[in-house]
């Protein structure tokens, strides 16, 4: 095998520097019907029709819940030390409260010894999409009771793994989950409009900073997170409608769920919808609830936005000018590849006082992979990694105080809405027959992170 090598060396980063790689349980688990989980809104919402891309599910996926200890060593032999996961609440809780299974806390179990064995610190993510089905029948993230069902089961939780794992991530991409499940209607629970989305955000605004309270009374010596996806808002052109449409499109994608944990409130000025949750909740006086103070925030960018002034678009008057219209290096989802995205947020992120430290919680991309050969040669991927990180660390350069970087994904998995058809892995997985096969970009970690050099 061809050596691959990067125009850094990993003690560029700083020999305290994070080296993980990130997956989630309803992305990769699969034995959907084993061992006592109870169903969750994905269950539900892959077998309606038209709405996975593929027309797939996720019943097996990477069949991580049988071939976690494979997997584990793939990650181990490829220079890891962090093993990013998440927790399905419906294997430990399968109607979202009450009775807990205990056959779901034995699977964790298991899962987090082989992690420490193999010298892999595991960052656990409490929430990553999957909300119990039962839940979502009260309402689901619109009703003000799943913030403490979200409590109750975090309690569990860190209570049973809080002795082994000391290092916690409350929420993956609250806008992620919030604008696709509630308010366009393209992810599970599959709500649309306003009604749904405004309410949502802000009990999982309550969330994230319950569920991190409870962390921090109940773990000693907790080092707690959460993450955000992020976007690198550039308005289209210099004029004041189009600068107006970036600040909006900022406040939306990048500071919505951020800045009321920092104690800063929901960004009203920048975006005057918001106003409405203020409105609305005024009476349960939640602001102070909403703020925690987070030992990480991790941050997860995947493209930048090019926005303008549309006053044909409802509610917010913002559209996207789409990549393929400005002829830009693209990923195989026609996502942009932009570098400088990644450094613009690492920049923003890092200013914000309240904001300690900075962990690149997931970066990567999908591109068409086609093994020869038996071989993967994702060049593009590698391109892609080379860049993002040169991002990193010329942020870090600069006094950011990022300190870690996970890879987005482990292996091939169940993208979501666009199904299977999106490959993010370092490993490259035949669905036909769950074999595995690292791909270059995988090697080159290898050698990145394995080079003593
Ligand atoms: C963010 C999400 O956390 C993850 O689940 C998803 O697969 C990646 N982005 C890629 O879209």
């Amino acid at each position: 095998m061809q050596p691959f090598t990067a125009p850094f060396s990993r003690h560029d980063f700083g020999d305290d520097f994070l080296w993980g790689v990130t997956i989630a349980a309803f992305q990769n688990e699969g034995a959907h019907d084993k061992d006592g989980r109870g169903r969750s809104i994905w269950d539900e919402f892959t077998q309606r029709k038209g709405k996975i891309k593929d027309g797939s599910n996720a019943f097996i996926a990477t069949d991580f819940y049988h071939r976690y200890p494979q997997d584990l060593l793939l990650a181990k032999m490829m220079g890891f030390s962090v093993f990013r996961f998440s927790i399905s609440w419906t294997r430990i809780l399968p109607k979202g409260t009450g009775e807990v299974n205990l056959a779901g806390i034995s699977f964790y179990h298991r899962l987090i010894d082989a992690c420490l064995e193999l010298g892999l610190t595991p960052y656990i993510t409490l929430y990553h999409w999957d909300l119990p089905h039962a839940l979502e029948k009260k309402g689901g993230w619109c009703h003000r009771g799943v913030v403490f069902a979200f409590e109750e089961y975090v309690r569990i939780v860190v209570n049973e793994y809080g002795d082994k794992v000391k290092h916690w991530i409350v929420l993956n991409e609250p806008f992620g989950f919030t604008s696709l499940g509630y308010m366009l209607g393209v992810h599970a629970p599959g709500k649309f409009g306003l009604s749904y989305f405004l309410p949502a955000v802000h009990h999982v605004v309550l969330a994230q900073a319950a569920g991190a309270r409870v962390i921090r009374d109940e773990v000693r010596d907790a080092v707690i997170g959460t993450t955000y996806s992020c976007s690198h808002i550039i308005p289209y052109t210099q004029n004041e409608q189009d600068l107006l449409a970036a600040r909006k499109a900022d406040a939306l994608f990048n500071r919505m769920f951020l800045e009321p944990a920092l104690g800063l409130g929901y960004p009203v000025h920048d975006m005057p919808l918001l106003k409405r949750i203020e409105r609305r909740y005024a009476l349960w006086r939640d602001w102070d609830n909403m703020t925690f103070d987070f030992d990480f925030i991790g941050i997860q960018t995947y493209f930048p936005l090019v926005v303008r002034y549309n006053a044909f678009m409802p509610v917010v008057s913002v559209s996207e000018v789409k990549p393929r219209s400005r002829k830009v290096p693209v990923t195989g989802l026609g996502w942009e590849i932009s570098a400088t995205g990644m450094y613009a947020m690492l920049k923003q992120f890092g200013a914000y006082r309240g904001v300690r430290r900075l962990i690149v919680t997931e970066s990567g991309a999908a591109f068409n992979d086609m093994p020869v050969d038996g071989r993967i040669q994702d060049k593009e991927r590698i391109g892609y990694f080379t860049e993002y990180l040169g991002a990193v660390l010329q942020a870090q350069k600069e006094g950011v105080p990022v300190d870690g970087y996970f890879v987005w994904t482990l292996t091939d998995n169940f993208e979501w809405a666009e199904g299977y058809r999106a490959r993010f892995g370092l490993v490259h997985v035949d669905f036909s027959t769950q074999i595995r096969t690292i791909k270059d970009s995988g090697y080159w970690f290898k050698t990145l992170l394995n080079n003593e050099g």
